[in-house]
């Protein structure tokens, strides 16, 4: 099995290493406070190391678990050393006060975030419509996901498959906003009409 690693220590990052750690992945967490990555580190089921901060991550995909807000600053903290990865991107980039999202009109989070990294990096938006308890909870969720680079969107399918999820590709990255705006509509689905917190979405494929 691989090394993933993960960016971020906190709920999403919890919930998403805690789920890989348990399909026998090794692990990698890096969070600028070392404390807080070797704490998850040492919460996780299977293998899992700390990587630093700033410096190449040990996994060939690598996933960004933090707010939308702090991207830029994560990617300019790493510059190259994220060169020749697969990124994946969790994070909804929603305004403060939930009206919408904080992105350009016609682009998403995932398409400014590919913008300012590397250029060998190949960006797969995945994870975002899930909520973290939900993915904690366990079972065959659907994970949505949408990237340009076929071969990074089929490893990332696989480790999807492998942590018992079901991939389900909704096209090339320029569908990444589709996904935000799915995000937040969760959001205002559980505090709406869903009136719970314990939902996920689902395609019925007839
Ligand atoms: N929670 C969910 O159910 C859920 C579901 C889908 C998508 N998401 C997305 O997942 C992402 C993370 O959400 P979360 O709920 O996990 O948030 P969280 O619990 O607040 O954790 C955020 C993590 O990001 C790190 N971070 C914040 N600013 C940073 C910076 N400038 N540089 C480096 N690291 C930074 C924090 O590090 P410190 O610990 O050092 O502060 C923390 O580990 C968000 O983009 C969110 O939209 C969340």
């Amino acid at each position: 099995m691989s090394t993933i690693s993960i960016i971020g220590s906190g709920s999403m990052a919890t919930a998403v290493a805690g789920r890989i750690a348990k399909a026998q992945h090794t692990v990698e967490v890096v969070n600028r406070d070392a404390a807080k990555a070797r704490a998850l580190a040492d919460k996780l089921a299977g293998k899992a190391t700390t990587g630093t901060y700033g410096a190449a991550p040990a996994g060939d995909i690598v996933i960004l678990a933090v707010p939308y807000g702090s991207v830029a600053a994560l990617v300019a903290d790493f510059g190259d050393a994220l060169d020749g990865k697969v990124i994946i991107d969790l994070t909804n980039p929603i305004k403060a006060d939930m009206t919408g999202l904080a992105t350009p009109a016609g682009s998403s989070g995932a398409q400014e975030t590919a913008k300012i990294l590397p250029a060998g990096v190949h960006v797969v938006k995945a994870f975002n419509t899930i909520f973290g308890h939900m993915l904690a909870k366990g079972g065959r969720l659907d994970a949505f996901i949408a990237a340009d680079d076929t071969q990074a969107k089929a490893r990332v399918s696989t480790l999807l498959e492998s942590l018992g999820l079901r991939p389900l590709d909704v096209g090339a990255l320029n569908m990444a906003h589709t996904l935000e705006a799915l995000g937040l509509m969760m959001i205002s689905l559980a505090k709406n009409g869903a009136g719970s917190w314990n939902i996920a979405m689902k395609a019925e494929i007839g």
